[in-house]
């Protein structure tokens, strides 16, 4: 990491920023999102739809969010657009998550981004989801004073389950990751085993505030470990064995608390440790950071304030709407990504000619400030 790296998130408006206000999309899972962003970061407007139609299948169904995104985005994008009392001719630049996620709604958002780009003569900017939620704890308002590179970055969500250093912006060092379930996916296949709906997180854990966290003896998988991996099947496995004896049999509903709280506990717990090596494994991290659904957890998010507190770091994490899936985080990365690009003195970013990617490594989003 270099000096200059670490600096101020106060944004300036500068010579190769967007001139005016952007559009961003956000369409690589069941969330179809539209945010409008002033070059400064100000919110101007944002709408979302969470897609219902996934909650009969328990989970998230590919070819039906790709569906859904095509129905709803057009739709969406102008409602935005009329919220922010802004004309489309308003817009300086457009960007969208263009990976990593399901490939159909990625199509959908970056080719709709691109559009719409092309239409206005404007750049559009490629959005690195996981990126977005990276930068997201940088939004103006989101911390009391100026979030500075580097910080500890847990991205826990229904996807996705790791430790990244965020260095810099395009400067991601991937710490460790789950090697199994993301915590998310975790929640939610515990919750479907004790009957309670999809997404299984928040429903888990408003039952679990009648249970006792303790009253089953559930392993902490990897604790302890070198690095900061994470396993959560195994968890998965334990609360199995603990239904085993009601058979189809109703689960007694203290019953069924009592796992919830044990099971949420187990989670934290690990995510604690984890954390406390990933954070060993970082040179003077300026703050613990959040992001992903599972952030929004109150227990997990109790116990990683105190954590931090332990550590004499603030602990970050963007509100609730900003944590999961939206368009305002990608807004603020296409916002971050062009003011890089003008620190590094290149042009505001058009890609174009990018395509979305159902992978897309963060290891490769230092190659966009490198000389072609
Ligand atoms: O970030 P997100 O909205 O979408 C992606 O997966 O990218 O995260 C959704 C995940 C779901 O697995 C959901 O069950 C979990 O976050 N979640 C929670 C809570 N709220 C959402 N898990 C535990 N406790 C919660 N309060
Ligand atoms: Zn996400």
């Amino acid at each position: 990491m270099t000096p200059d790296s670490i600096r101020s998130n106060a944004y300036p408006v500068g010579k190769t920023s967007p001139e005016g206000p952007l559009l961003a999309i956000e369409s690589s899972c069941d969330e179809t999102a539209c945010a409008i962003l002033a070059p400064d970061g100000t919110i101007l407007a944002e709408r979302l739809i969470s897609q219902e139609d996934h909650a009969a299948f328990g989970g998230v169904v590919p070819e039906i969010a790709a569906r859904a995104h095509l129905a709803l985005l057009p739709d969406l994008a102008r409602k935005t657009l009329e919220s922010s009392g802004l004309r489309r001719s308003d817009l300086s630049a457009v960007a969208a998550s263009t990976g990593p996620g399901l490939i159909g709604g990625l199509i959908v958002g970056a080719s709709f981004g691109k559009g719409l780009a092309i239409a206005l003569g404007k750049p559009f900017i490629a959005v690195n989801h996981i990126e977005a939620h990276a930068l997201s704890a940088r939004l103006p308002g989101v911390f009391d004073g100026q979030l500075l590179f580097p910080y500890l970055l847990l991205l826990v969500s229904g996807g996705h389950c790791q430790c990244l250093a965020v260095e810099g912006v395009g400067h991601y060092r991937r710490l460790g990751g789950t090697i199994d379930d993301a915590a998310g996916e975790a929640f939610d296949k515990v919750a479907k085993m004790l009957g309670l709906g999809w997404p299984g997180g928040p429903a888990l854990e408003t039952l679990a505030r009648e249970g006792n966290p303790t009253a089953f003896a559930l392993p902490r998988p990897l604790k302890g470990r070198a690095g900061c991996d994470f396993s959560f099947s195994g968890l998965k496995t334990a609360i199995a064995r603990q239904l085993e004896p009601f058979g189809s049999a109703p689960l007694p509903r203290q019953v069924a608390a009592d796992l919830a709280a044990s099971f949420q506990q187990a989670v934290a717990d690990v995510i604690r440790d984890r954390v406390t090596h990933a954070l060993a494994m970082m040179e003077r991290p300026t703050a613990l950071v959040a992001a992903g659904g599972v952030a929004a957890n109150s227990v997990l998010r109790a116990c990683l304030t105190g954590l931090a507190a332990e550590h004499s770091l603030p602990f970050v994490a963007p509100p609730l709407r900003l944590c999961t899936d939206n368009a305002v985080m990608v807004g603020w990365a296409a916002l971050e990504i062009c003011r890089e690009a003008a620190r590094r003195d290149l042009p505001v970013p058009d890609d174009r000619a990018m395509r979305p990617r159902p992978r897309w490594p963060l290891a490769e989003m230092a190659g966009r400030f490198e000389p072609a």
